[in-house]
């Protein structure tokens, strides 16, 4: 399987490139990034591309896909309703387009957010926001398309968050993760639980679009 990964120096793509670096079904891995990590590993390489709401000039290298996992993505916090649609919705739905006409076949799989609006209509600005980016991405005629909700995720393998307002909650958080792990399993999942999850979607679909935490961590 040949996969496409956006936001793969976050904390969930690099969880996701792991998994995929270890699976032996999945052959190449592609990450387009807007500089590069410098990292040298077989079966991944990386395209650097400046402006991620024009894919057109790099149409060639993002052919011949059979997933991709997109977990790029903002935290709203400090952001205006108008500069979160912008990446979220933008950037988003600019490369699942290319995507698509490119690559029929391909799965893609999309990383929101718990407590994600499909109606769009709620009261939580960020949660619109994924909930319009989930509606569209769900019409594109992708072969199949997966929308992960996850919740609280902790990072395993010394994987950090690339956004300081998630590095400060869960270096506050992490004395009481394993706690959490008891009381409130419904919303807890790893990175490497969340890259395993998005790789068995990507090569035999999952029961259901839409995956909530337990979806995720029982697939
Ligand atoms: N972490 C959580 O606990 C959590 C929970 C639920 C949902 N989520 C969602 O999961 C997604 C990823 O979260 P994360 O924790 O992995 O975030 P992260 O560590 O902050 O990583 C964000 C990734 O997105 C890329 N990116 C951000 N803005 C970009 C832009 N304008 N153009 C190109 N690339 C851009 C970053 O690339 P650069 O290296 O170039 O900056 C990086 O690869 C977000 O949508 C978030 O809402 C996260």
């Amino acid at each position: 399987m040949k996969v496409i990964v956006f936001g793969a120096s976050g904390m969930i793509g690099q969880g996701v490139v792991r998994e995929c670096l270890l699976d032996p079904e999945v052959e190449d891995v592609l990450s387009v990034a807007r500089s590069s990590s410098g990292q040298q590993r077989s079966k991944f390489r990386e395209l650097v591309h400046k402006d991620f709401f024009d894919f057109s000039p790099i149409e060639k290298e993002m052919t011949g896909f059979d997933a991709c996992l997109f977990c790029l993505g903002v935290s709203s916090v400090g952001m205006s309703e108008e500069d979160y649609r912008r990446i979220t919705f933008g950037i988003t739905l600019a490369a699942a387009g290319t995507l698509v006409k490119l690559n029929p076949q391909m799965t893609f799989i999309y990383i929101s957010g718990a407590g994600t609006d499909s109606t769009e209509r709620g009261r939580t600005m960020w949660a619109r926001v994924k909930g319009q980016t989930e509606n569209a991405l769900l019409k594109l005629p992708f072969k199949a398309a997966y929308m992960f909700r996850p919740a609280l995720i902790v990072p395993l393998h010394g994987i950090k968050s690339k956004t300081l307002a998630y590095r400060i909650s869960y270096a506050l958080m992490r004395p009481l993760l394993p706690l959490m792990n008891i009381l409130i399993p419904r919303y807890v999942t790893t990175t490497e639980k969340l890259g395993r999850a998005m790789l068995k979607a990507a090569k035999r679909g999952a029961p259901k679009t839409v995956l909530e935490v337990p979806d995720i961590n029982s697939l």
